[in-house]
């Protein structure tokens, strides 16, 4: 079952055919096209047009992340940040209150792209801020070209493995009584997940971060969760849109901080009992947002092997989980 039931062209259906594949789990089977592990026909057909047609502007915001790493809060935090002089965050009509960051911040290759089409970006207002799951090496040149900002949000592999691990689930997707946690598991620590590898699209963005600074912002769900405020002022002043120390004192960065929060967003409404447009359900992207839920999951044999895997991937590079 596809989350969407739009059929996509022949041409893509064919290339997929073509492609290596794996069991998956989030989609029944997982296919590699260029290195890079992708669920359907219809999400190839998206990541070929964005790569085939967007062109950047340079003062874009592009959000990236792996799935499961936290879009959804980093969506909202910077969606609330940009736009806190056209909707002030302590208003009763802030957008958040009604809409799911997703449809705020529209995912590139799989919305605004996913129908292979060009689509009319001209009601978006500048700085556009958009999203994307791709790995660095997958991403349009013009991204690459630009001056156009990035932020990543990387999250424990750990935690990110458990968020993918119940996501069929929430999705009512049926094949996921078929899947045992070690065969996931199995496939996630071979780099099988979606816009995976996970280990090559954290750590591309990671050297981009040290390579370039004030392109690529490269931030940490579990630091959002242990200090909101200074990983907020942080973002602020990547984007160049740092707070006023009236600002400060008047407590906006709370207040961003407590809308955005998994308490704020997960109990409104539009959260609890409304769809996307795409007529996904608004509340299978909150869960429980914690750190540390692996260690509910996680036998000693799993705990062994993905350290001994974290530390190969990840050694000498200056990141820690
Ligand atoms: P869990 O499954 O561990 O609870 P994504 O947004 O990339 O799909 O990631 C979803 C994960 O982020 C889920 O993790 C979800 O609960 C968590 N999440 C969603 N909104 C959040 C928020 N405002 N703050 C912290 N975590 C959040």
């Amino acid at each position: 079952k596809c989350l969407r039931e739009d059929e996509p062209s022949e041409e893509c259906k064919n290339l997929l055919a073509t492609l290596p594949k794996e069991k998956g789990w989030i989609s029944s089977h997982l296919y590699n096209y260029k290195g890079l592990w992708i669920g359907h026909a219809k999400t190839l057909q998206g990541v070929l047009a964005f790569q085939q047609h967007f062109q950047a502007q340079d003062s874009d915001i592009i959000l990236v992340t792996t799935p499961k790493s936290g879009t959804t809060w980093l969506k909202a935090l910077v969606f609330a940040l940009v736009n806190r002089m056209n909707y002030p965050v302590s208003g009763q009509h802030h957008p958040l209150l009604f809409k799911n960051p997703h449809d705020l911040v529209p995912f590139l290759e799989l919305r605004l792209y996913f129908d292979g089409k060009v689509p009319d970006l001209s009601s978006f207002t500048s700085p556009r801020l958009l999203s994307t799951h791709m790995p660095y090496a997958s991403l349009p040149k013009s991204i690459q070209d630009s001056k156009s900002k990035l932020i990543y949000l990387c999250r424990n592999p750990r935690d990110t493995f458990v968020s993918m691990y119940h996501f069929p689930n929430r999705l009512g997707l049926s094949y996921i009584e078929t899947n045992s946690v070690e065969e996931i598991f199995d496939l996630f620590c071979k780099g099988v997940s979606h816009m995976g590898p996970f280990w090559d699209h954290v750590l591309d963005y990671w050297k981009e971060s040290l390579k370039n600074h004030t392109r690529v912002l490269f931030l940490m769900y579990e630091q959002i969760k242990e200090k909101p405020e200074i990983q907020l002022k942080r973002l602020a002043e990547f984007l160049e849109c740092p707070f006023s120390t009236e600002e400060e004192t008047s407590g906006v960065v709370d207040e961003i901080v407590k809308l955005c929060s998994f308490e704020n967003l997960s109990n409104l409404e539009v959260n609890k009992n409304e769809k996307l447009s795409t007529g996904v359900e608004n509340k299978v992207f909150f869960r429980r947002g914690e750190v540390g839920d692996w260690k509910n999951y996680f036998t000693t044999e799993m705990v062994e092997k993905l350290d001994h895997i974290i530390e190969q991937k990840i050694q000498g590079s200056g990141l820690k989980f």
